[in-house]
């Protein structure tokens, strides 16, 4: 049997868990110098089932290790998508001899109340923990949010509103955003409804997350929504909203629908909480559309790489960017001024750009299959070109190329590529342009051909070595 992390297919640079199914990041929260991060988990298998909470923790957000699993399924149900905050003013009254509790906030989805059809199988609970997330215990009065008659109840994503002194459960219910306040975590009241005439409905609204940015001095908020499927590149994706909150309700500046990864493979992305003002995401690396069947055996799918969000304004918009955290420095091995010939099978790929016109990246293997990765000036798009890049028959669509608009306006441009043996992540334009796509090619691609721009290349050490 192959030792973990060292199969084919397997990310080096990128979270998975050792074995088994992941998808959801959930509970993202720094604290005490570590950060959390739990997954929706099944530990039986590789394929979804039965969700519990994984759980792993970094000092750096780039080496993880992996812990115990946190949340196991139990008889209100199975444990999906939430978040954790740390409540240092003890407001859930969960703190013992003066430790400060880390408290998750989940939806427990019933899988008998699914089957019998009534509409009411996903509520929110809440567990707590006072050993620094190692140990948690579920709160006996769950669930703390019972269903009021909405199928798709889930995936709440709770902050402390200072201003109020009360926290906010960003909830997505169904087609749209539910916001809820509580003092304590336990008693919530529902604050407003947003989304039901704006953004993208061509499928359930999951996944949602609300934070304060600032530019230039001034703050605005950000609204996260997952969406699945309807995404930009089809499947799931990720929309964002850029407004106003105040306590009580979400005000988006306009009604464009904006997404903040062109590509086909990033999901369910939110950020951490408890990191002050800088805002870090991450991703599920894969798309419903194929994730239970792409071609991996004892192990399937992975996160992003963190990335950091920014608020920039361009044209008189404001819009969400996103780069790779600069903790990734951590792991550079060996630096080369200009990629071309050898690729390396982890690494990072930069350009500046000083006159923008039609370029391409392309990693090649022994037996001619290829992934193109380029710009292209007459459609001003970014693309990621996967159709002749190994495995696809195990999804109708899961070759194909995907574009995505360029937003920045300039003539000079950048790019950085992070590529990681089956994986590859683009950022353009200092991330205002962000796509992520997998692959599985039949031999691994060890070779690199540019053409149009410069690339200094970095590579990686493995994370799991
Ligand atoms: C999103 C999602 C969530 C849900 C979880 C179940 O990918 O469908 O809405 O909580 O996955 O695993």
């Amino acid at each position: 049997t192959q030792k973990n992390y060292s199969e084919q297919y397997r990310p080096q640079i990128h979270f998975s868990p050792k074995q088994h199914w992941t998808n959801d990041p959930n509970g993202m929260v720094y604290y005490n110098h570590t950060y959390h991060l739990f997954f929706q988990y099944y530990p039986k298998g590789s394929t979804w089932g039965p969700m519990h909470w994984g759980h792993a923790t970094s000092p750096d957000l780039i080496h993880w290790k992996e812990k115990l699993i946190a949340l196991y399924p139990d008889s209100l149900g199975y444990i999906f998508s939430g978040s954790a905050v740390v409540d240092s003013n003890n407001t859930s009254g969960f703190s013992k001899k003066g430790k400060i509790p880390l408290v998750a906030i989940f939806t427990h989805h019933d899988p008998k109340g699914e089957k019998e059809g009534t509409d009411k199988f996903q509520n929110q609970s809440l567990a707590y923990s006072l050993d620094n997330g190692n140990t948690w215990t579920k709160y006996k009065g769950n669930p703390v949010l019972r269903n009021p008659g909405i199928k798709d109840f889930r995936d709440p994503k709770v902050m402390w509103y200072a201003k109020e002194k009360k926290w906010v459960m960003t909830l997505a219910t169904k087609d749209h955003i539910t916001f809820y306040s509580a003092p304590d975590l336990k008693n919530w009241k529902q604050e407003s409804e947003f989304g039901l005439e704006i953004g993208a409905h061509g499928g359930v609204w999951e996944c949602p997350d609300l934070f304060p940015l600032k530019v230039d001095g001034k703050t605005h908020w950000v609204l996260i929504v997952n969406i699945n499927p309807g995404g930009p590149n089809g499947g799931s994706a990720t929309q964002y909203f850029v407004g106003q909150f105040d306590g009580n309700k979400f005000t988006p500046v306009d009604t464009k629908t904006r997404w903040l990864d062109y590509g086909p493979d990033e999901y369910a992305g939110i950020t951490w909480g408890n990191t002050g003002s800088r805002k870090i995401f991450l991703g599920w690396m894969s798309n419903w559309e194929y994730a239970n069947q792409v071609p991996t055996e004892k192990w399937r799918n992975a996160m992003t790489i963190p990335r950091d969000l920014v608020l920039r304004k361009v044209n008189g918009e404001l819009l969400l960017a996103s780069v790779p955290v600069v903790e990734l420095k951590n792991i550079a091995a060996n630096v080369q001024s200009t990629a071309s010939g050898k690729l390396p099978a982890q690494c990072m790929l930069k350009a500046n750009i000083a006159s923008l016109s039609d370029y391409s990246v392309t990693l090649s293997n022994s037996v001619g299959e290829e992934l193109v990765i380029g710009y292209d000036k007459k459609t001003n798009q970014y693309y990621i070109d996967r159709t002749k890049a190994g495995k696809a028959d195990f999804q109708k669509d899961f070759k194909g190329r995907f574009v995505a608009p360029r937003f920045a306006t300039t003539k000079t441009s950048d790019l950085t590529l992070v590529i990681d043996g089956t994986s590859v992540e683009l950022f353009a334009d200092k991330g205002l342009t962000t796509m992520t796509a997998i692959f599985f090619p039949n031999e691994p691609f060890d070779r690199i051909a540019v053409k149009g721009i410069a690339l200094k290349q970095t590579a990686f050490k493995s994370i799991w070595k």
